[in-house]
């Protein structure tokens, strides 16, 4: 697939089934994610990949979150935590590790994730994959974070929910780069 022409396509895929992507697609993503934009190349991402039986054991975390901030939550609402991650093959969770630097503020480093986040959602485009970031109600709660193992300098941005795409792609909305872009003038 043509660069430009990806770009302008890329949709992001709600639904997503069997198989998730190979360790030879993986291994081209992540070294996509890797050429993201990085002031002072601090390199302040980690990413975590979630498959299989570890989806289920992501939903238990989703679920304690949950039951911390509510601990009377219906069985129901538990069991919708606890099935979150199963709506992917393959799960990577975006994890910004803020490095102390004079010149780089804390902002510059979760921008940086986030573009190589951007970077493998093209990515897994140019694929042929299904993906679509997704935070959801307890993303960042601190059980979430503890339960990922996450150290006390490290933030989840989000989830990647990454497998093959389910159903046909949804239509683009026509966008109009002039209604979003201006030349200032001074
Ligand atoms: C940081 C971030 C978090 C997001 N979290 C969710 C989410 O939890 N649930 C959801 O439906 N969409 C979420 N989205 C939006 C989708 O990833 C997606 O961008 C949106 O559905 C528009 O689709 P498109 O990418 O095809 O334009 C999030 C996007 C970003 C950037």
């Amino acid at each position: 697939m043509e660069l430009l022409q990806g770009l302008q396509q890329r949709v992001s895929t709600p639904r997503l089934t069997e198989p998730g992507p190979d360790a030879r697609q993986l291994e081209q993503i992540f070294q996509a994610a890797l050429r993201a934009p990085d002031h002072a190349r601090l390199r302040p991402w980690r990413f975590l990949t979630i498959s299989g039986e570890a989806r289920h054991a992501l939903g238990d975390v989703f679920a304690r979150a949950a039951l911390e901030d509510q601990p009377d939550l219906a069985p129901e609402a538990i069991a919708r935590f606890k099935g979150l991650p199963l709506r992917a093959p393959l799960l990577v969770a975006l994890v910004c590790k803020v490095k102390e630097h004079p010149k780089v503020p804390d902002i510059e480093q979760q921008l940086s994730v986030a573009a190589a986040a951007q970077n493998i959602l093209n990515a897994a485009y140019a694929l042929g994959l299904g993906a679509m970031w997704r935070t959801g109600a307890v993303n960042y709660h601190p059980a979430t974070a503890r339960g990922l193992g996450l150290a006390e300098d490290e933030q989840l941005l989000g989830f990647i929910y990454m497998g093959t795409p389910g159903g046909s792609a949804k239509k683009l909305e026509p966008l109009e780069a002039k209604d979003y872009v201006m030349a200032w003038e001074g």
